[in-house]
């Protein structure tokens, strides 16, 4: 099968789209709806649904991007989505509520998982982190095209909490940063990661990537950085790969 639906669950947003996952392009337009506040499993459930029926998807089989640790498909953290999800079996809830077989990952892992295969850490060795800039910071690693899953290098201790209250780009937005201001804090962010694993390429992810060329100046680190090739739209690609791969 290789048209399978992707949906991201992010803090901010829910969007989806029918990936052709053997080429890792839509197939559909995306569609995208606010994720309801406050996120609980019945609210956002209820927009998933609306989802199937907008791509009238008629596979038992798809992926999910989540912005949570996930082991064996229980949710093991709640930072940017509600309290509600933690402990869950995110699969058996949404076999019951959907009728489908839902494959989840951690959305900056299935965000890494697409650049790898087609973006911009195609062909690399060594180490690749991914870091999406979204309303909390997600990290996804490869080392020799194997993914570590569950890092979770957004919540590394900072000032009086951790990076991705300072960081991230829902930061910059909630506290109005200028470029210059943010960028300031991604670089000191992006030097403490740089120290950390020493990956070969740092890639920016999430939708303020297409922006790079406003911030790049204001950062200094050692390793190369470069903006995804695919933008916010890595996440809903790689939660259809990874769903392939489970089928
Ligand atoms: C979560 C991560 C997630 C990231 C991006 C963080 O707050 O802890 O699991 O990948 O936000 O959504």
């Amino acid at each position: 099968m290789s048209e399978i639906l992707g949906i991201d669950v992010g803090g901010t947003g829910i969007k989806a789209a029918i990936v052709d996952v053997e080429n890792g392009v839509f197939l559909s337009e995306k569609i995208k709806y606010g994720t309801p506040q406050p996120s609980t499993p019945a609210r956002v459930i209820g927009v998933v649904k609306n989802l199937i029926k907008d791509f009238n998807f008629q596979g038992k089989n798809f992926g999910c991007g989540f912005p949570s640790i996930i082991k064996n498909n229980i949710c093991y953290s709640a930072a940017n989505i509600d309290n509600g999800w933690i402990g869950l079996d995110l699969q058996a809830f949404f076999l019951e509520k959907t009728g489908s077989r839902v494959t989840f990952t951690n959305d900056a892992d299935a965000a890494a998982v697409a650049e790898i295969k087609f973006g911009k850490g195609k062909g690399r060795s060594g180490t690749t982190i991914l870091l999406t800039l979204g309303t909390g910071i997600g990290s996804g690693i490869f080392v020799n095209g194997q993914l570590l899953p569950n890092s979770e290098f957004g919540h590394l201790l900072y000032k009086k909490s951790v990076f991705e209250h300072y960081a991230s780009n829902g930061a910059r937005k909630k506290k109005n940063l200028s470029w210059k201001e943010w960028g300031k804090e991604l670089n000191i962010y992006l030097n403490h990661v740089n120290l950390l694993i020493n990956p070969d390429l740092i890639i920016l992810g999430g939708g303020v990537s297409k922006y790079f060329d406003k911030f790049e100046k204001f950062l200094k680190v050692k390793t190369q950085i470069v903006p995804a090739a695919m933008g916010n739209d890595a996440g809903i690609i790689g939660a259809a790969m990874m769903a392939a791969l489970d089928s």
